[in-house]
């Protein structure tokens, strides 16, 4: 049996780029496979240092995960900081992660642009820790969304190091995964690069937005002033709007507006409104969930302390492993 994990930073709601990317395969694994699911706490830190609100962005996050469809008796779900072996593990592979590889990664040099005032040492080991969380449990497969390609690549290599220098086959080499073969990025809808919770208003589209907020986003998003030849190349927020069509509209529905389109006759507003209605009726069965699930705190205390108990074995096991391979000894 496959070993499949996948993890979320609590730095936001879950929106639909999370979705898409990341949790929809990971909910299709579960039925399948040893799954884990975790929430990245300690990740959240190199970015949110100073957290108003930890425990409770925590406690969303799993209840938007359930409503989701990830299903605590198929999959264990947890909190990272509830597995501290795993910033051992993170120990152990920085000593073998390399200052030249780490600067290289596109993420940090991004952070750095976005948060010159601190450039910490957990944002450049970034890669160390998401490595560990994903070796502590000699996972196989990654979903994840097209953004965390080159941090699995990172993990491979830090994989193949730590098995080559120990001359142990010992950790697998994982893979980013989807279904569809290819890694996907969902836009956002100010017509520029992918949806993400930073991106700033208007850009993304929560699970637990209501429908009058979602369609005064949608019907905001960016466009152009139309086509005016046949089959006109579209621009990026066009291409955005139609990229979200096919994710949540039926094939049918993107055909027509792709003739309307290349036949300079399509209405952005109607596309508008289809999107939005076609968004809602996604999103509004798991925001009814989200709003149950969230108002019963016992049952998410009860998830997450059984999910620590399950990652706990699992992991305590892998660094009790390493350690006996790398040498330790206990007295
Ligand atoms: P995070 O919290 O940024 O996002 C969680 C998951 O959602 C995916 N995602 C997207 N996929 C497609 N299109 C988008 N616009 C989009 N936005 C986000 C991400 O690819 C991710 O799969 N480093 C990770 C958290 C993490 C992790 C791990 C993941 C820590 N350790 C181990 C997997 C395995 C992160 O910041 O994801």
């Amino acid at each position: 049996m496959e070993i499949v994990l996948s993890g979320i930073r609590p730095t936001g709601n879950l929106h639909l780029g999370n979705y898409f990317g990341a949790v929809r395969n990971f909910v299709r694994m579960q039925e399948q496979n040893q799954c884990f699911f975790f929430i990245a706490d300690y990740h959240s830190l190199t970015t949110h240092p100073k957290p108003t609100d930890l425990h409770g962005n925590v406690k969303q996050v799993l209840a938007e995960y359930l409503a989701a469809g990830l299903d605590p008796e198929k999959s264990t779900l947890y909190v990272q900081s509830d597995l501290p072996e795993v910033a051992e593990l993170y120990l152990i592979l920085n000593m073998n992660a390399y200052v030249g590889e780490l600067e290289r990664v596109t993420t940090f040099k991004e952070k750095v642009r976005k948060q010159p005032d601190n450039v910490n040492a957990g944002l450049l080991t970034y890669p160390s820790l998401m490595a560990a969380d994903i070796l502590i449990h000699k996972a196989h497969k990654v979903p994840v969304g097209k953004d965390q390609e080159q941090h699995l690549e990172m993990t491979r290599t830090f994989a193949r190091r730590f098995n080559r220098m120990y001359q142990e086959d010992f950790f697998p080499i994982p893979q980013a995964y989807n279904f569809g073969a290819e890694l996907v990025k969902i836009p956002g809808l100010d017509g520029s690069g992918k949806m993400g919770k930073s991106e700033g208003e208007g850009n993304a589209i929560f699970l637990i937005d209501d429908p009058k907020t979602i369609r005064k986003k949608v019907m905001r998003a960016v466009t152009d002033t139309g086509p005016t030849q046949m089959n006109q190349p579209k621009t990026d927020g066009v291409e955005n709007l139609f990229t979200l069509l096919k994710v949540v509209s039926t094939p049918d529905v993107v055909e027509h507006f792709e003739v309307q389109y290349n036949n300079c006759i399509i209405r952005y507003g109607d596309l508008k409104k289809q999107l939005a209605e076609d968004i809602i009726a996604f999103t509004e069965p798991i925001r009814q969930r989200i709003l149950e699930i969230s108002s019963d705190d016992n049952y998410i205390s009860r998830v997450a302390r059984m999910g620590a108990e399950k990652a706990r074995e699992s992991g305590a096991a892998t660094v009790r492993e390493v350690r006996e391979i790398i040498g330790f000894r206990h007295f």
